[in-house]
């Protein structure tokens, strides 16, 4: 618990649990491996958590505007439907700016909340709980800072809980890590108790590549940004210019996948002694997978992880969704 660096003025109302990554090997190890990797949870330091903020604000990236347009039609609804949830349980909250429009709905409900933010970024959920701290002298906040799988391992679960997973950031845990990553949230909150999850959909292939390729380079920058912290966290001595953002969507993961790809064959040092790492012409790193959802995948999701639906909320498009589900009571199925 570390409450010392917020100050006397926040001392009552906020508790901080910071868990300490292993970037060192998993550079390593994702480097060293046949199709190369980086894991996306490091794009966010605070160059990349601040570059997140300015994709957010991209007229190619239409997730966040579509999530708060469909957050201000039904947000009564939803608290509505929740029942006395006051407890705000945020995975990936980054500036847990959406996430105003729930507490005020859950305030003017409730009267007060308590809202605990996840986020791998710990300038990101600082600067986040500072501001919700000054604005809602009803609202105590709890930062926990690190990987989600760690840190939902270390939750104890508070009844009248609802878990919210907005902005698609289901959708970076593709494939079985998502069933993973709900079965983490599951076993994070008690029976009965509700996740909120803001998903983007499956749609026009165009639309969705061109979310991920802004014509100013915005997200090519926010990709970059992982090899400069590779050379300045490591030591290394990568290139940052001879890789060149691309971001496709794949028919076969029902992802859009971004890399960044090396322009010219070379090999660089990581630092230390490390073994250098080399690259062939076009090689690839992946850096992130951004999953886009069916309506029938979400319900074999939920239904996998131990979730029964409540409500499907979409635009006219049916472009993005946030769907209200209920922890059920059964075990969940075998993987
Ligand atoms: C945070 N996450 C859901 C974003 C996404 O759409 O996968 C990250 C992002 N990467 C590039 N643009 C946005």
């Amino acid at each position: 618990m570390n409450v010392a660096d917020f100050g006397d003025r926040y001392r009552e109302r906020i508790w901080e649990t910071h868990i300490a990554e292993d970037f060192e090997r998993d550079i390593v190890a994702g480097f060293a491996a046949t199709r190369k990797s980086i894991p996306s949870k490091y794009l966010y330091d605070a160059l990349g958590s601040a570059l997140f903020e300015a994709i957010v604000l991209l007229p190619e990236y239409d997730l966040p505007r579509r999530e708060s347009e469909l957050l201000e039609r039904y947000v009564r609804e939803i608290v509505e439907r929740t029942q006395g949830r006051l407890r705000l349980l945020e995975l990936g909250s980054g500036s847990s700016q959406k996430t105003r429009t729930l507490i005020e709905a859950a305030i003017e409900r409730y009267g007060a909340v308590e809202y605990t933010a996840v986020d791998i970024s710990l300038d990101a959920v600082r600067n986040a709980a500072v501001q919700l701290l000054d604005r809602y002298p009803d609202v105590s906040v709890r930062a926990l800072v690190g990987d989600y799988f760690q840190v939902l391992g270390e939750v104890t679960p508070q009844p009248s809980t609802l878990a919210l997973c907005l902005g698609s950031n289901l959708g970076n845990y593709p494939g079985e890590r998502g069933v993973e990553f709900l079965r983490a949230v599951r076993g994070a909150i008690a029976p009965s108790d509700m996740l909120l999850l803001g998903v983007d959909l499956r749609k026009d292939r165009a639309l969705m590549e061109r979310a991920y390729n802004d014509a100013i380079g915005v997200t090519a920058a926010f990709s970059k940004n992982v090899l400069a912290r590779v050379n300045r966290d490591l030591g290394a001595e990568i290139d940052i210019g001879n890789f060149e953002h691309s971001s496709v969507f794949d028919e076969r993961t029902g992802s859009i996948e971004s890399y960044l790809v090396a322009i010219r064959a070379a090999s660089y040092s990581l630092g230390g002694a490390r073994k250098a790492v080399r690259f062939a012409v076009g090689e690839r790193i992946h850096i992130e997978s951004s999953h886009k959802f069916t309506r029938d995948e979400l319900r074999v999701l939920a239904d996998e992880c131990g979730f029964v639906e409540r409500g499907f909320f979409t635009d006219e498009e049916a472009a993005f969704a946030l769907v209200l589900l209920e922890r059920g009571e059964n075990a969940t199925k075998k993987l």
